[in-house]
């Protein structure tokens, strides 16, 4: 059922990207290599051996991509900054002034277009040079981070009053050091995980603040993180177990963050109670899940001015009772819950399209942290065709998911001050190469000018922003 409604006048509408995924310029005027450049030049890696050596080429493309931005009518541009391009080595001495200008007109650019910039840090393309001294295992990058950080604040603080620290944290220390996946490619599912979430979470408050003590007055931004949230559903709600369940999982997935940081400086308590009792179990002299100190917890508690999160899709979740195996360390069985497989993904890129998850996520953070300002900062779906005329199934996902973002502001009092759509064009999909297409605007990657063109999506989402609603009669007498 639709929701017929607006949202509010300051309601900040925007699209997203990441450095590695568009700017291509792998190596270019001095750039240092990532571990994804490393990763992604070893054939095999990625689906058809695809790279982002030239990506969506938006490193040489600056001012066209300024132009579409101002055609879409956003008020929010959402990019990150690659480390390496700024500090070759990730240390503060290698600075790379090319790297610093492109940003620097970057930012002009969106700002002289009235394009508020939100800034994130860190969307995971290390500098090799540091994976190289251990990378998120060793905790010297707390200090390496809040350097560059720093940096960063004093030199396009002036004009981005919005930043995140890390993308998806979650995924970083699982997919990056538990599974294994994505870069640096450790597979250490027991305690790695629990390790580099310990010392992001240190490095997210460090740089929180050195931004609260040394630019906040001056600059008068805001600084958040932003997390990864699925929707968890549990499979029969009438069974207790499941809803505990489910709620096991988004404490595991979310609140590992962000109880934290929006909470009490700690972790859930059931994450302490899971996983202490399986290390327990496991004859281990302590918990893997590592523990802050009273003066850790103080730290860490407080440190984000608004809450950002990025979401795709839903999953049912059942009680596993049966395959418990304390000696297994694969994800759900740490939760506890198994994963129903029966809920089929769809054709959208290994993701199921569940826009009423969308309005219950946005009540749970509501009831879990105290209806903080939220944002959400990337939601979009993938489709492995190349072009489809009319997009129909991507402005359905947009205009039913959006229609939930409005049901939970407007019907359940939700803070919600932002949507972002994923993504702002076609690009580099991580493991998946080029295969799903998740732009607003379609690139043409087979031709070196990488062309861009807005597809049917990018003009209804214009409208979206110009009307402040999904409902345009404009479009009343078309599919969607
Ligand atoms: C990441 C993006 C990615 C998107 C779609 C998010 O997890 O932040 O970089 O492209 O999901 O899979």
């Amino acid at each position: 059922m639709y929701f017929y409604g607006t949202f509010p006048e300051d309601f900040t509408w925007g699209v997203s990207s990441s450095a590695y995924q568009i700017e291509g310029g792998w190596d270019a005027d001095g750039k240092g290599p990532s571990v994804w450049d490393n990763f992604t030049h070893v054939p095999g890696n990625i689906k058809n051996n695809d790279t982002g050596d030239v990506a969506c080429n938006s490193y040489n493309k600056l001012e066209e991509d300024i132009y579409l931005l101002r055609a879409l009518g956003v008020k929010n541009y959402r990019f990150s900054l690659s480390w390496p391009r700024i500090f070759p080595n990730g240390r503060n001495n290698s600075i790379n002034s090319h790297g610093v200008d492109y940003y620097n007109r970057l930012i002009d650019g969106l700002v002289a277009n009235n394009i508020t910039p939100i800034v994130t840090l860190y969307h995971w393309d290390l500098p090799q040079a540091l994976q190289d001294v251990g990378g998120w295992e060793s905790s010297e990058m707390i200090e390496l981070f809040d350097s560059f950080a720093d940096f960063c604040f004093q030199t396009f603080g002036d004009r981005v009053k919005f930043w995140l620290t890390f993308n998806e944290p979650q995924v970083i220390a699982w997919a990056s050091y538990g599974t294994g996946e994505i870069p640096p490619n450790v597979n250490n599912p027991g305690a790695a995980p629990y390790e580099v979430a310990h010392t992001l979470l240190k490095a997210h408050a460090r740089v929180y603040h050195t931004y609260d003590d040394k630019y906040r007055a001056s600059q008068g931004g805001v600084i958040s993180l932003c997390l990864n949230i699925d929707w968890i559903e549990p499979k029969t709600p009438s069974n207790p177990r499941d809803l505990e369940a489910a709620d096991r999982y988004m404490q595991f997935l979310v609140g590992w963050f962000a109880h934290p940081v929006f909470k009490n400086g700690d972790y859930p308590e059931v994450m302490k109670w899971k996983v202490g009792n399986r290390s327990e179990l496991q004859s281990l002299p302590s918990s893997r899940l590592p523990v802050f100190t009273a003066e850790e917890r103080e730290y860490i508690r407080g440190t984000a001015d608004v809450f950002c999160f990025n979401t795709y899709t839903a999953k049912l979740v059942t009680h596993a009772t049966t395959r418990l195996n304390p000696f297994s360390y694969e994800y759900d069985q740490e939760i506890s819950t198994d994963v129903d497989s029966s809920w089929p993904t769809s054709a959208l890129a290994g993701h199921r399209a569940v826009a009423w998850g969308l309005r219950r996520l946005l009540n749970w953070v509501k009831e879990e942290y105290g209806n903080p300002p939220t944002y959400i900062i990337e939601n979009g779906v993938g489709i492995k065709t190349e072009s489809d005329v009319d997009d129909h199934t991507r402005i359905l996902y947009y205009k039913t998911y959006i229609d939930e973002a409005l049901k939970a502001y407007k019907l359940d009092g939700v803070d919600l001050r932002g949507y972002n759509a994923w993504s702002f064009m076609d690009f580099f999909e991580w493991l998946n190469g080029y295969e799903p297409r998740f732009g607003l605007h379609e690139v043409d990657f087979d031709d070196p000018n990488r062309p861009r063109t807005p597809r049917r999506s990018a003009v209804y989402y214009a409208e979206i922003i110009r009307n402040n609603e999904t409902h345009l009669d404009s479009w009343a007498g078309s599919r969607v």
